[in-house]
């Protein structure tokens, strides 16, 4: 058993409710440095830091009432249909929560959640499934305590608690830029939880665009959870992990100054190094699918030819992200539908933009 982090741990209980119900709205993230590969307890390997995404979300009503059987008693439903594959990883998120969440053991909760996008469309619902029910159920405990936490220390424990369930949920909390992991130069910075990038942010990042291009919708060969695992013992590992700490630092002048060259030159390679490692690990394996270097390559010949800075990046996955000012918005949307559409499966893509965190609903 690993050792439990006190500050985590809640005050004892002190009001009696018997049953009730709460809501939140929580987004998904795009990763600019990535995080690819874990140990402990979700700890991540290296700092990542992402952007907060507004449209791609999930929201989350969780109902409790009392109960009588011993063990966990969860029931899920996805679009009002019963999800019986999903109670797994949940029961597995509440035996990791437990101590942190008391409670958990003490009702009976129905989760009726539902995403903003298909939710086959490899689009990561982990981050903003499992930090939309870190918050429902916080937010269970702000009620049983006498005094519920301060605003800041909410959302510290949900991100912790989100981590728990999805790596990369720590970082679904707080909008705009969040940075995850420990890293010396990011003052505040952990591995227990995600805060806001706490230094300068040029204006050109606060409404950056992405466009979410849906190239493949299937279930994924290798879920992110086998391939965190393969980078124990990977040959590259501890350059990779170095490689993200120095981005981390690198990325510090970028984000202040709105470099944009430098931008797309640190997440590009960031989203290949990420696929590097998969066709690396042993064994090795390939998320990637033809479409998707496809559309790379027309990006790539849409900012040659234009000088227009959109980039891509990638996650564990064949989607492409495109990213963009907000201020070349037409441009980019016109080359989507003029040259990118035909890659994607059945055309669909998402618009989506940097948002501003979860909501309570
Ligand atoms: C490639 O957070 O989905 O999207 O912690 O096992 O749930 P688990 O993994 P997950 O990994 C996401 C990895 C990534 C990069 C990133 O979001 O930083």
């Amino acid at each position: 058993m690993s050792e439990l982090h006190q500050e985590f741990l809640p005050q004892a209980y002190t009001n009696t409710v018997e049953s009730g119900s709460v809501a939140w709205k929580s987004p998904s993230n795009i990763a600019l440095v990535k995080y690819w590969g874990k140990h402990g307890q979700q700890l991540p390997k290296n700092t990542s830091i992402s952007f907060t995404l507004d449209h791609c979300a999930t929201s989350t009503r969780l109902a409790f009432d009392p109960k009588s059987r011993p063990g966990f008693d969860i029931t899920v439903l996805l679009d009002g249909k019963p999800q019986a594959d999903f109670v797994p990883k949940i029961e597995k998120f509440f035996s990791i929560a437990g101590p942190y969440l008391p409670f958990l053991e003490d009702y009976s909760f129905t989760l009726h959640t539902s995403n903003s996008f298909p939710h086959s469309s490899g689009i990561a619902s982990s981050a903003s499934g499992m930090s939309a029910l870190a918050l429902c159920l916080l937010e269970i405990e702000s009620q049983l305590l006498e005094t519920p936490l301060s605003d800041t220390d909410f959302k510290k424990k949900a991100s912790f608690l989100a981590r728990l369930g999805s790596g990369s949920a720590a970082r679904s909390i707080d909008g705009g830029l969040v940075v995850w992991g420990a890293h010396e130069e990011i003052p505040g910075s952990s591995d227990l939880f995600a805060i806001p990038y706490p230094d300068m942010v040029h204006e050109v990042f606060r409404d950056f665009c992405d466009t979410v291009l849906l190239v493949d919708t299937g279930e994924k060969v290798v879920s992110s959870t086998v391939g965190h695992g393969l980078m124990h013992d990977h040959p590259f590992a501890s350059q990779r992990f170095d490689q993200a700490q120095s981005n981390m630092l690198a990325i510090k002048p970028i984000l202040a100054t709105g470099d944009l060259d430098a931008f797309i030159a640190l997440v590009e390679s960031e989203a290949l190094s990420l696929h590097a490692m998969m066709l690396t690990s042993s064994p090795y394996f390939i998320l990637m699918k033809p479409a998707t270097l496809a559309i790379i390559n027309k990006i790539w010949s849409f900012r040659k030819e234009t000088g227009i800075p959109a980039c891509f990046t990638l996650d564990a996955g064949a989607n492409v992200h495109l990213l963009y000012p907000a201020k070349h918005k037409e441009a980019v949307r016109e080359l989507i539908e003029s040259q990118l559409k035909p890659h994607c499966k059945e055309g669909a893509y998402i618009h989506d933009q940097v948002g501003a965190g979860a909501v309570r609903l």
